[in-house]
């Protein structure tokens, strides 16, 4: 998947959270319309002592110590798990009674009908937490409380809900895979600027060899470079895969590396060989799987220097190989090394021209060359992308680096 994609998908999810938390946060807010409402009885309790109710889960305390003059404070306690929210109290009083003084609340007296309300910040009573308010009321009777109403509403504290709970897990786990994709495009990126070293060093080490090779035959020069593009060409015209393409570019590059072997006299000689120079010349193939023998680390690349001479209908060299039986890399690099020897000159002979080579090619065609390749390597002629070859190889210096952004685009 494509970086850009990631990191939409990222920037998706983290707003999918967000809008999670803010959702949960509406849904919390609308507890806070649950009522709570609770009576507790305090009949036959004295003015005189401390007085405790409780009402549900919330305790009342209730302390009197006069009986003309009473001063009273109550405790609200809250020990459920969510908070009070806009909580009142209310009581019955006799009608002559006077407040004095009120504490830590405002209140409202209609007849006998007293209603105190806590002055707190929000009208919050939090969790697990109390509040005490008080009045001093004063009464020409005895008076004793005997019933206190207790009315709030529930408060749901967003971060105590489940739900809060499965958004924090949503959302460590999307800081986990948000860090651990980080990491691991560091990595790869690393990796990446590895492998293009390790390549840069095989082609290298490579291209050091081919320059022995080449410079035996001045009429050769870059030969072996041209033939690795071009087959690597027809081998992704042919869509194989990039790891193929690659292989079949280093075979092209060491598919002469048998030539070290053959004395510079015979490969440079300008008349015509003898039956032994010619036999001579040929062992290129055979030495060429011998001196790659255990280089396996590449695959194919004995075997396309072995047989890259041999024809489609059997009648090339070393083993007379036919059809199929000869290893698809050689057969591509025997097209690419044959239209590399017709389109150069030679120290006997001139290169062909366009026409000339596609004839010959066409001509080719099932005899000594497979007809399913031949006919890539013609498009490629018609196409130009030769031509291009040649113009990036003629600069023997920028050759490695038009090789390796070759490679970056496959
Ligand atoms: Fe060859």
């Amino acid at each position: 998947m494509k970086d850009k994609n990631i990191i939409l998908i990222f920037i998706v999810t983290f707003m999918m959270i967000l809008y999670s938390y803010y959702l949960n946060c509406i849904t919390a807010d609308n507890f806070v319309s649950t009522k709570v409402e609770c009576d507790v009885s305090l009949s036959g309790s004295l003015l005189s002592e401390k007085i405790y109710g409780e009402i549900s889960s919330y305790n009342v305390l209730v302390d009197s110590s006069d009986y003309t003059e009473s001063e009273y404070d109550i405790t609200i306690y809250n020990q459920e798990s969510f908070s009070l929210y806009n909580w009142t109290i209310e009581l019955s009083v006799p009608e002559d009674a006077y407040i004095e003084n009120c504490w830590n609340a405002q209140y409202e007296k209609m007849g006998t009908h007293l209603r105190l309300t806590p002055v707190l910040e929000n009208s919050v009573i939090y969790k697990n937490n109390s509040h005490t308010i008080g009045i001093i009321m004063v009464t020409e009777d005895d008076y004793t409380p005997e019933e206190i109403k207790f009315i709030g509403f529930k408060y749901i504290d967003p971060i105590d809900t489940v739900s809060f709970i499965i958004i924090t897990i949503a959302a460590v786990i999307w800081a986990a895979l948000l860090i651990r994709y980080f990491v691991t495009r560091y990595n790869l990126k690393e990796y990446h600027e590895k492998q293009l070293n390790d390549e840069k060093i095989i082609l290298q080490s490579m291209n050091t060899f081919i320059n022995f090779i080449d410079a035996k035959d001045a009429y050769t020069r870059g030969h072996s470079r041209r033939v690795a593009m071009y087959a690597a060409e027809i081998a992704s015209r042919m869509k194989m895969s990039a790891e193929e393409v690659q292989a079949v570019y280093y075979c092209g590059l060491l598919h002469d590396a048998g030539k070290i072997s053959i004395p510079d006299a015979i490969l440079n000689k300008p008349g015509a060989l003898t039956d032994e120079e010619r036999m001579t010349i040929q062992s290129h193939t055979v030495n060429g799987g011998k001196i790659l023998e255990k280089f396996n680390s590449i695959k194919g690349i004995r075997e396309s220097a072995m047989y890259h001479h041999e024809r489609y209908d059997g009648t090339g060299y070393p083993e007379g190989l036919k059809g199929d039986a000869i290893p698809i890399y050689a057969r591509i690099i025997g097209v690419a090394d044959a239209y590399d020897a017709m389109s150069s000159n030679r120290v006997y002979r001139r290169h062909l021209n366009k026409d000339e080579i596609i004839e010959q090619m066409q001509s080719g065609s099932g005899t000594q060359f497979d007809p399913n390749i031949v006919k890539y390597m013609i498009d490629m002629i018609n196409d130009g992308f030769v031509n291009i070859v040649k113009m990036e190889t003629a600069d023997e210096a920028t050759d490695l680096d038009i090789k390796a952004s070759m490679f970056a685009k496959i």
